[in-house]
């Protein structure tokens, strides 16, 4: 069984309030320390929606936007504009509703070549971001899981990127064919933060192969995450049911 730190909360809303609380807190914490900003990669996929409505609405002033930094976790390789976006996405609920400068938001550009784009946000990466154990260190990465137990754009026929040496690589949706740009293993475990935020009944068996390490779930990379690393799970009750 593993034993990775989990909150349970009623519902979708109430688990990405707790998780925006976590934010705030990251961030004045950071702000006190005198080592500002806080780094945050960003999951896509709809679980973020509420997350990023809450910033950009109730929650919008107990964030201090102008010391915070937004990168992302995966990008579809579509440009900005597409419905498909994980930017697209971020921009309309919360990005253009916040005063955040816009030289802190490090968007994947989903419309340039794959190859290039990894190439250059490893790149910024290495710039922008603190070493630790060697490699590019995020203040907190945010992490959906999908029902095929894929997080990031790290899918169940693609394992190799969960150890790959490149801190960002590219990926493609086993079913669609989908090209994404995505963040890979060893980098995502460095995160000084690592939270995965699932909720919705659709990802209960999965989630419970995983923890119970049971049936499949040595298929799932989420499980190798979870095992390899002190990520925390934040979840609703339909999501956590079986747990
Ligand atoms: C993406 C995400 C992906 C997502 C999961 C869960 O680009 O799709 O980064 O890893 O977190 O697929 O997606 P849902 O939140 O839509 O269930």
């Amino acid at each position: 069984m593993l034993k990775n730190k989990t909150h349970i909360f009623e519902d979708p809303a109430r688990t990405a309030h707790a998780v925006a609380m976590r934010i705030i807190n990251g961030v004045n914490k950071k702000k006190k320390s005198g080592d500002e900003p806080f780094n945050l990669a960003l999951s896509g996929g709809s679980t973020p929606n509420i997350l990023f409505e809450l910033l950009a609405g109730e929650l919008k002033s107990k964030l201090d936007w102008s010391a915070i930094r937004l990168f992302w976790v995966d990008e579809r390789c579509v440009p900005p504009t597409d419905k498909e976006s994980n930017y697209g996405v971020a921009k309309k609920l919360m990005i253009s509703k916040v005063p955040i400068a816009p030289e802190n938001v490090f968007r994947m550009k989903g419309e340039v070549n794959p190859a290039e784009e990894a190439a250059r946000y490893r790149t910024l990466l290495a710039e922008k971001l603190p070493k630790a154990n060697g490699l590019p260190q995020f203040d907190m990465i945010l992490l959906g899981m999908g029902d095929d137990g894929h997080t990031a754009s790290i899918f169940p026929d693609r394992m190799v990127l969960l150890q790959a040496d490149e801190t960002v690589a590219i990926a493609q949706h086993p079913i669609s064919g989908q090209y994404r740009v995505s963040l890979t293993g060893k980098l995502i475990e460095n995160a000084k933060e690592l939270l995965f935020v699932i909720t919705g009944d659709g990802k209960a068996e999965v989630l419970d192969e995983i923890m119970h390490e049971k049936q499949d779930f040595e298929r799932y990379p989420s499980y190798y995450i979870l095992a390899n690393s002190h990520a925390e799970l934040y979840l609703d009750h339909d999501a956590a049911k079986k747990l």
